[in-house]
C-alpha cells in the first residue's frame, strides 16, 4: 500500500511538534524532515536539534532528508536525534556510496535523492547499498512548487532498474508538487511514498485529503 510522509516544510513552524503530533491521527505513515543548510539549496530550515526536538511527539517513521553539503558530517547528529530515514543527494556527497552504508552502519535506513535535471544512471550502483531512491519532483529548497510531469518518468525507470537485478526491498519516494491530481500520476509509475506538504497543510480535511493521496 501506498506510504504517505507529510512534509512539515509547510507546517506551522511556531507549532511543529502539535503539527507533528496530529499526522498520526491523519493516518501519515512517516514524517519528512526537509533540512536545509542554505548552501545545497537556496533556503535554510532545521537541523538535527529540530528533529529530536519533535522525536518525542510522535512514535511515527522520521524520513529526514538531507539538502546539504557534505551530508556525512550530520549522519551521527541525525542518528542520536531519532531519525529513521537519512536521505542524502547524490549531487551533495562525492562518497555516496560510503555515506549510505555508513548511514546503515548506525542502524538507521539509507535514500538516495536525485534531482530533478539527475539522470536515474547516477544511482545505477547505490540501488543494492540503499533502502529508498527519491525522486525529486520539484528543485528542492521549497514547499508549493509546481510538479515536474518529467521528472515523474523516473519513478518508472528505477522501478525497471531495481526490478531487473531482483530488487523488491527498496522504496520508491516522490517529492515535491504531489497532491491528489499529481499522486495518481506518481502511482501509476510504480511509486511506494508519496511526500506531500502543501496539498496536505493546506488542505481543510488533511486526514480526507491523505487518503485520496493514498487513490
Ligand atoms: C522541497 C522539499 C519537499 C517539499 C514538498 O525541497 O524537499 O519535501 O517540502 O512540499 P510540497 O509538497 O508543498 O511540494
Ligand atoms: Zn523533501
Amino acid at each position: 500500500m501506498i506510504k504517505i510522509a507529510p512534509s512539515i516544510l509547510s507546517a506551522d513552524y511556531a507549532a511543529l511538534g502539535a503539527a507533528v503530533e496530529k499526522l498520526s491521527e491523519w493516518g501519515a505513515d512517516y514524517v519528512h524532515l526537509d533540512i536545509m543548510d542554505g548552501c545545497f539549496v537556496p533556503n535554510i530550515t532545521f537541523g538535527a536539534p529540530m528533529c529530536k526536538a519533535l522525536r518525542k511527539h510522535t512514535g511515527l517513521v522520521f524520513d529526514a532528508h538531507l539538502m546539504v553539503d557534505n551530508p556525512s558530517q550530520w549522519v551521527p547528529a541525525f542518528k542520536d536525534a531519532g531519525a529513521d530515514i537519512v536521505t542524502i543527494h547524490i549531487e551533495a556527497d562525492r562518497h555516496a556510496h560510503r555515506t549510505l552504508n555508513y548511514i546503515r552502519s548506525l542502524g538507521m535506513k539509507a535514500g538516495i535523492a536525485l534531482n530533478p535535471s539527475t539522470p536515474p544512471s547516477a544511482v545505477e550502483y547505490l540501488l543494492d547499498s540503499c533502502d529508498l531512491v527519491l525522486v525529486m519532483t520539484v528543485n528542492p529548497g521549497f514547499g508549493g512548487q509546481k510538479f515536474i510531469r518529467g521528472a515523474a518518468e523516473k519513478i518508472s525507470v528505477i522501478r525497471k532498474m531495481l526490478d531487473d537485478r531482483g530488487i523488491h526491498d527498496v522504496e520508491i519516494e516522490v517529492d515535491g508538487g504531489v497532491n491528489v491530481e499529481t499522486a495518481a500520476i506518481c502511482r501509476a509509475n510504480g511509486a511506494d511514498v508519496l511526500v506531500a506538504g502543501n496539498a496536505i497543510f493546506s488542505s481543510d480535511d488533511p486526514k480526507k485529503t491523505i487518503e485520496l493521496l493514498r487513490g
